[in-house]
């Protein structure tokens, strides 16, 4: 007998529904699964055996053969043991079929025929909830996950025996109720440390500041021990919360690639994500045969924290380039390529010479101008400028370090934050693909960043002084975009223009 049973497989981060078609027939006993299988179904060919019988099932001692359709899409993950193994019932009539085409089946089975969580949930519950499938059968810890979606009846099962309860007798079953909805998504479970621990250092606690409101890259520059890396860690902090499209947005990578904590429902925070300076640059970027999103991706809408960024490997740096200008990231394979959404501030941190240093007060600097040189030759014009607050970090001074931190609190900052992305959002009204100033392009700097002729003046002396680029000087202009914004200003005024170049440090270091 032939039995169908939907599941569905990720592609990047979306999913496509996929139907496992099992037939037992006569014929010498043996399985065969088809339809570009990976090793972990063609896997699954024995689990679901041993499982089927130790949870009190029959396996057919006949020929039977699987095949997972569409034919030319490669399948992959333990994810078709639960479609497979119901649809193995199905056929050799052990459990009711009437209702199969109703259902998508997900999940992993181990040996003793309970369910275990897998990853990519969320997006295979968006498609199936459009292909018009009105219920999800899938493990118990995966439940909250797919439970986001509206209009879908969610069962979570524990093990196999309640899924062929479910079938039997869909009346006794009811669909899963979602507990961490909507409104517990803007309380800001804030893990992240307070600014209000940070003593001192005004200037870059501003810079923090304005890298929140307009969503600015920011490198912070200075010596070992300054407070550089503590400063960049309270970033997430002052960020305004997710909204629930860029929570689902989030949460659809981080699905994907199996990161989602205890298996709960959306993203709540920002992401934060500091990978280590031996990092690869797939790690960074995604990849892999069924590529994965890499850091980049999974801190889309939050923050890639690169620490030490000089001892980051050069190429691997040079893979951030294009996604830091266009938002995404594209991996091609031979049989896929797939598009990974990458929109994150970058956020990072670096001595400013070998020894570390170089401009310190109290300790003198032993590098030689040439290793300076190369040292900052590493980090490639072309990263540095797209590094809109160049920030120099000094050390505390002693009176400043024995006294209890007087600083404002994240949460005050965030306000002000929230309140300047508020004068963005309606400002960009007509521009839907902009969210903050720093993604600003030259037509909209014609248009918002006009400068009067004190502003202008400034500028154009800045430019000459510091041979800026055309492209830092539409860095400035859209830093003091977001410097206005702060103070609740239309137009830039020449004291905002004066603020955005001093925070071109290490143009001016060089
Ligand atoms: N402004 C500050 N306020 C309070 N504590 C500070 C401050 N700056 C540094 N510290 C203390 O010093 C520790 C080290 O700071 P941090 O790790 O941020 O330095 P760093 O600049 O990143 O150094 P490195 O270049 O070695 O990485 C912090 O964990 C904190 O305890
Ligand atoms: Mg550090």
């Amino acid at each position: 007998m032939l039995a169908r049973v939907w599941s569905a497989s990720i592609v990047g981060i979306d999913a496509v529904k996929v139907g496992v078609e099992v037939d037992v027939s006569g014929g010498l006993p043996g399985t065969v699964i088809l339809g570009l299988p990976d090793s972990a179904i063609q896997e699954s060919k024995e689990r679901v055996k041993a499982t089927l019988k130790n949870a009190g099932f029959a396996f057919p001692m006949r020929k039977i053969v699987i095949n997972l359709t569409p034919a030319d899409l490669r399948k992959e993950g333990p994810s078709f043991d639960l479609p497979i193994s119901v649809g193995i019932l199905a056929a050799s009539e052990q459990v009711g079929a009437d209702l199969l085409g109703d259902y998508l089946f997900l999940g992993e089975v181990s040996l003793d025929g309970s369910l275990r969580a897998v990853a990519g949930v969320l997006p295979i519950a968006a498609t199936a909830q459009k292909m018009g499938i009105t219920s999800v059968v899938l493990p118990v810890d995966n439940a909250q996950e797919a439970a986001v979606v509206e209009g879908l009846s969610v069962y979570g099962c524990k093990c196999l025996s309640d899924v062929v309860d479910l079938l039997n007798n869909p009346g006794r079953h009811k669909p899963v109720e979602i507990l961490y909805g909507l409104n517990s998504l803007h309380t800001h479970s804030l893990q992240s440390a307070d600014l209000q621990d940070v003593k001192g250092q005004i200037h870059a606690r501003r810079a923090l500041e304005i890298a929140a409101a307009g969503g600015h890259n920011l490198i912070f520059v200075g010596p070992p021990g300054s407070g550089k890396t503590m400063l960049a860690r309270r970033l997430s902090g002052i960020l305004p919360p997710l909204s629930f499209a860029e929570s689902l947005e989030v949460t659809r990578i981080h699905s994907v690639a199996g990161l989602l904590k205890n298996r709960g429902s959306l993203v709540r925070d920002r992401p934060f994500r500091s990978p280590h300076h031996s990092a690869s640059g797939p790690s960074l970027v995604g990849g892999g045969t069924f590529p994965r999103p890499g850091e980049i991706s999974l801190s889309h809408r939050g923050i890639l924290f690169l620490d030490e960024l000089t001892e980051f490997k050069r190429d691997v740096l040079e893979f951030l380039r294009q996604p830091l200008e266009d938002g995404y990231v594209t991996i091609s394979r031979t049989k896929q390529s797939v598009m990974f959404p990458a929109q994150f501030t970058l956020v990072a941190s670096t001595n400013p010479c070998p020894c570390g240093y170089y401009g310190d007060t109290i300790q003198q600097c032993t590098c030689s101008p040439r290793q300076r040189e190369q040292y900052w030759a590493k980090l490639s014009g072309p990263l540095m400028d797209r590094i809109d607050l160049q920030v120099a970090v000094n050390r505390l001074k002693p009176e400043e370090i024995t006294q209890q931190p007087t600083g404002e609190t994240s949460q005050s900052v965030r306000q002000r934050v929230q309140q300047a992305r508020d004068r963005a959002t309606t400002r960009f009204q007509e521009e839907s693909n902009l969210r903050c100033n720093a993604q600003m392009q030259s037509r909209h700097l014609q248009k918002w960043c006009k400068l009067d002729d004190a502003s202008r003046a400034l500028l154009e002396a800045a430019i000459r002084k510091l041979g800026l680029s055309a492209r830092a000087s539409d860095r400035i202009l859209k830093v003091a975009r977001t410097i206005a914004d702060l103070a609740q200003e239309d137009e830039l005024q020449a004291n905002y223009v004066a603020e955005a170049i001093q925070y071109r440090t290490i143009d001016r270091m060089q």
